[in-house]
C-alpha cells in the first residue's frame, strides 16, 4: 500500500500569517493548499505568493467551486495552482469545464451525494475525491464512523484517489489504518499548534508508522 501524502491546508484569514506557516512547514509536507477561507479573503494573491515561495510543490486552490468552472479554473491555474476543488453539487458540465484548465480536479464531498453521481464524476474523467468531515459538523459533535470509512473504501474501489480531511490530528490517523488513503489534509492540526513544523513531522512519522 502506498504511503499517503500529507497536505497542509492554510485556512488563515491573512496571507502574511499563511505564508509564515507555509514557510515553516512547506518542506515537511507533500502538498500545500490555499484554503477556502484564505482564498475568499485574499484572492489569487494567496496562490501567487505560495507558488513563488514553493516553485516545485503541488499547490491546490481549495475554491470549492460550484459554477463558472472554466473561469475559476483558468484564474487559479494562471496564479500558479496545480489542482483545484469543486463542490460535489456542481454540475457535470462545470466539473468537466474546470477539469480542462487544471492539472487535476478534486471533488469535495459534503452533505448529500450518491454513488451514482460519483460514477458520473469518474465517467467525466475525474479521479480525485476529498472525503470531508465539515468543520461545522465536527463542532456539532460529528466524528469518523464505519459508514464514512466504508464510503471511502467504495470510492477507492471505483478508482478515485481519496483524500480525507476535517479536524485531523496525528492521533486520528489510526482510524484509517488498512485503507489506501491518497492524502491526509490537515489544517489546524498543523498550523494552529505551538510548533507547526514539529506537528507536520509528527503527522508524517505517524503516516509512515501505519502505512510504511
Ligand atoms: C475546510 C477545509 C479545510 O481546509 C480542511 O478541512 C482542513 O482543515 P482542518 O484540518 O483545520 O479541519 O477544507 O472547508
Amino acid at each position: 500500500m502506498a504511503i499517503p501524502n500529507l497536505q497542509v491546508a492554510l485556512d488563515h484569514n491573512r496571507i502574511e500569517d499563511a505564508l509564515k506557516d507555509a514557510l515553516a512547514v512547506g518542506n515537511e509536507v507533500d502538498i500545500i493548499e490555499a484554503g477556502t477561507i484564505l482564498l475568499l479573503n485574499e484572492g489569487d494573491k494567496a496562490i501567487k505568493c505560495l507558488r513563488s515561495a514553493f516553485p516545485d510543490k503541488v499547490i491546490i486552490a481549495d475554491t470549492k467551486c460550484a459554477d463558472a468552472g472554466t473561469t475559476v479554473a483558468k484564474n487559479v491555474a494562471l496564479a500558479g495552482a496545480d489542482w483545484m476543488t469543486v463542490i460535489c453539487c456542481a454540475t457535470i458540465p462545470t466539473m468537466e469545464a474546470a477539469n480542462k484548465e487544471v492539472k487535476s480536479l478534486q471533488v469535495e464531498l459534503y452533505g448529500d451525494w450518491t454513488f451514482e453521481q460519483a460514477q458520473q464524476w469518474r465517467d467525466a474523467g475525474i479521479d480525485q475525491a476529498i472525503f470531508h468531515q465539515s468543520r461545522d459538523a465536527l463542532f456539532a459533535g460529528a466524528t469518523w464512523t464505519e459508514s464514512d470509512l466504508n464510503k471511502i473504501r467504495r470510492l477507492i474501489e471505483m478508482g478515485f484517489k481519496v483524500s480525507a480531511t476535517g479536524g485531523l490530528t496525528k492521533d486520528t490517523l489510526k482510524v484509517f489504518e488498512g485503507i489506501p488513503i491518497y492524502t491526509f489534509i490537515a489544517g489546524r492540526g498543523i498550523y494552529a499548534t505551538e510548533n507547526p513544523a514539529q506537528s507536520a513531522r509528527e503527522f508524517k512519522e505517524e503516516i509512515k508508522r501505519i502505512w510504511g
